[in-house]
């Protein structure tokens, strides 16, 4: 299988969002990553519930890839239509004892379920959960923000989670989020990652011309 684009949204031009997703759309790119921040998990807001539900009007077949930056999550379901073809990533560190009930009701919506860890969280507080999701998104930098440094030690986190993954025996989906750039890419691949957070240190560098950076990014990553 080869690696799968996942662009963030919240480093797109934010003054043209439609057209922003019907050009991904039209490039056959996989899914768009939509950033969710509550301003308490994490200290900003990015784009807003109506936003994420509002992108199912316009996707002919790019998925919807939702990171959760938020406490209680389940609040936000309904205002962002979830639904199944969603993948829906919350955080172990937001959730605590409701990480369970959260995990079945995103299944119950048709939603694939990922959890998502910070940095200072390590692998094996996942490896209990394996059995209950689809994937994990493995944060390479602290979240609330695009353009922060990756933080030491991410792509040897990442072959550690990739390896605890594949020991399991569940077939799970590893996803990198954070400053995945020209330079990193193929090394956050050949670390065993499977999808691709592109944002500001790739895909959305000003200038670039879109189809150009997506075929420069999937040839770094197949
Ligand atoms: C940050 C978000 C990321 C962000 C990545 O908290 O989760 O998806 O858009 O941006 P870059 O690629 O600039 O790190
Ligand atoms: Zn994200």
């Amino acid at each position: 299988m080869n690696g799968i684009l996942s662009p963030s949204l919240m480093c797109a031009d934010v003054l043209n969002l439609q057209s922003e997703l019907t050009v991904l759309d039209n490039l056959g790119v996989e899914y768009i990553h939509l950033d969710f921040m509550d301003n308490r998990f994490v200290h900003n807001l990015t784009l807003n519930p109506e936003l994420i539900k509002a992108t199912k009007d316009v996707l002919r077949h790019m998925q919807r890839d939702i990171h959760l930056m938020a406490f209680e999550p389940e609040q936000y379901f309904d205002r962002m239509d979830i639904g199944a073809g969603d993948i829906v990533s919350v955080h172990y560190e937001a959730c605590g004892d409701t990480l369970g009930d959260v995990i079945a009701e995103i299944r119950r919506r048709g939603a694939s379920p990922f959890i998502a860890i910070s940095p200072d969280t390590p692998c094996e507080a996942l490896t209990d959960w394996f059995s209950a999701i689809d994937g994990v998104v493995l944060m390479t930098v602290y979240p609330g923000f695009a353009g922060r440094p990756i933080v030491k030690g991410s792509l040897e986190k990442l072959s550690h989670m990739r390896r605890l993954m594949d020991d399991s025996g569940y077939r799970l989906l590893l996803e990198v989020d954070g400053h995945v750039s020209w330079e990193l890419c193929g090394q956050m691949r050949a670390a065993g990652a499977d999808l691709f957070v592109a944002g500001s240190s790739s895909l959305y560098q000003p200038g670039l011309d879109r189809k150009e950076a997506v075929e420069r990014m999937a040839a770094l990553v197949k």
